[in-house]
């Protein structure tokens, strides 16, 4: 009798097990597709962390192998008095990355915009230089071995390529770029450390990103790598342009990641490039042409543009580290609220009812011709 229930037990795992095994030749995904590539992530928001919507969590579960938290890891919301730390989502966000074997990325330590209050205030170098310290230290250590990756510093450079005006260049000069990349070593070494920005791929703000980077290195900061936001349009900028920066960056023995990918399919205020978060523009029915459904030559515009950009970076996946989509689905795209509040914009490669789009195909399609 043992021995029959043991036959039936292991009757019914093989048949368990090679039902499992076609369920998952037919379950192709971006990160199985490109596991031998790069990186394929995804921005979560609050919710995603929490795992409110069963839909999406299985979604970003197979779709996606790395993740960047959207907000909760900038400094207003981590760090929000002198003497006060927020760690409870940052915990999440990372358990959720452990527990789902994700590439976890942090984002971000020292940024201009989406600071607490109380941090604009500093006033002179030996008060920032104590906050610098203290806050680098405690959130990189805190994470140490369990973040793999982080974006030091975000957006310090204007256009031209010259230094953005922030609180930092104001009280410490330049020298706040090379303690925040040796703060972020000393309290943890294996961790990549990025310096990453939006429009770097152009060619004035990458030579100055360039330069950045040698003088942070010279004077005895790790950089590992350099993130390439990828806030893009569909005509620009062109694929020669980020193939050169791939090239540029990856001679200065750099990773290259591309860190929050999306494309705009919305007409640009005043031809608005970039991604400053504090640039707002009013709106207008002209501005938002497709707030019911993204017409058809549309989606195939998004699909190709996509596909041309996926397969540049396939030609350079050795010199790129990871590629992230800033969100899991149109829904929750940023760009539905920048840099017009209460637009219906399509940046991403699966729809608000959750469905992949004719983007997603395209990006898969890559691989399925290559193997
Ligand atoms: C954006 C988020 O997506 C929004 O939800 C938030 O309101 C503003 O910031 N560059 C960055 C990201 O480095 O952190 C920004 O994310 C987009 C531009």
């Amino acid at each position: 009798m043992r021995l029959t229930n043991h036959y039936l037990l292991l009757l019914s795992l093989i048949i368990l097990g090679s039902c499992n095994a076609k369920k998952e030749k037919n379950a192709v995904s971006l990160k199985d597709s490109y596991k031998n590539d790069f990186y394929i992530g995804t921005a979560l928001d609050t919710n995603q962390i929490k795992e409110k919507n069963v839909k999406e969590d299985s979604l970003i579960k197979k779709e996606f192998n790395a993740i960047t938290a959207e907000n909760i890891m900038k400094s207003m919301y981590m760090h929000p008095a002198k003497d006060k730390y927020d760690f409870a989502l940052s915990d999440k966000f990372v358990v959720y990355g452990e527990k789902n074997k994700m590439f976890v990325h942090g984002h971000t330590l020292i940024w201009h915009s989406q600071l607490a209050p109380w941090m604009t205030e500093i006033k002179d170098s030996t008060e920032m230089k104590a906050f610098m310290k203290d806050h680098i230290t405690t959130i990189v250590s805190k994470y140490k071995g369990r973040i793999d990756s982080w974006d030091v510093v975000n957006e310090a450079l204007n256009e031209d390529g010259t230094l953005r005006k922030s609180v930092f260049l104001n009280t410490l000069g330049e020298q706040y770029l090379v303690d925040a990349f040796k703060l972020a070593a000393a309290a943890d070494p294996k961790a990549d450390l990025y310096y990453n920005d939006y429009n770097n791929e152009e060619p004035a703000k990458r030579e100055g990103n360039i330069n950045l980077i040698k003088k942070i290195k010279a004077a005895g900061g790790k950089v590992d790598g350099v993130g390439i936001q990828a806030h893009w349009r569909l005509d620009s900028p062109s694929i020669e342009m980020i193939e050169e920066s791939i090239l540029a960056y990856s001679a200065l023995g750099l990773k290259v990641a591309f860190t929050e990918l999306d494309i705009t399919v919305l007409p640009n205020p005043w031809d608005l490039k970039g991604a400053d978060i504090n640039q707002n523009f009013e709106g207008s029915a002209k501005m938002n042409p497709y707030p019911e459904k993204l017409p058809d030559s549309v989606q195939v515009k998004l699909a190709e543009r996509y596909a041309s950009i996926f397969k540049l970076f396939l030609k350079h996946k050795d010199k790129i580290s990871r590629v992230t989509l800033w969100g899991v689905h149109d829904g929750q795209s940023w760009l539905n609220d920048w840099p017009i509040k209460g637009r219906t914009n399509y940046p991403l490669l699966f729809d608000k009812e959750l469905k992949p789009k004719k983007a997603y195909q395209s990006v898969l399609k890559l691989k399925e011709t290559k193997e």
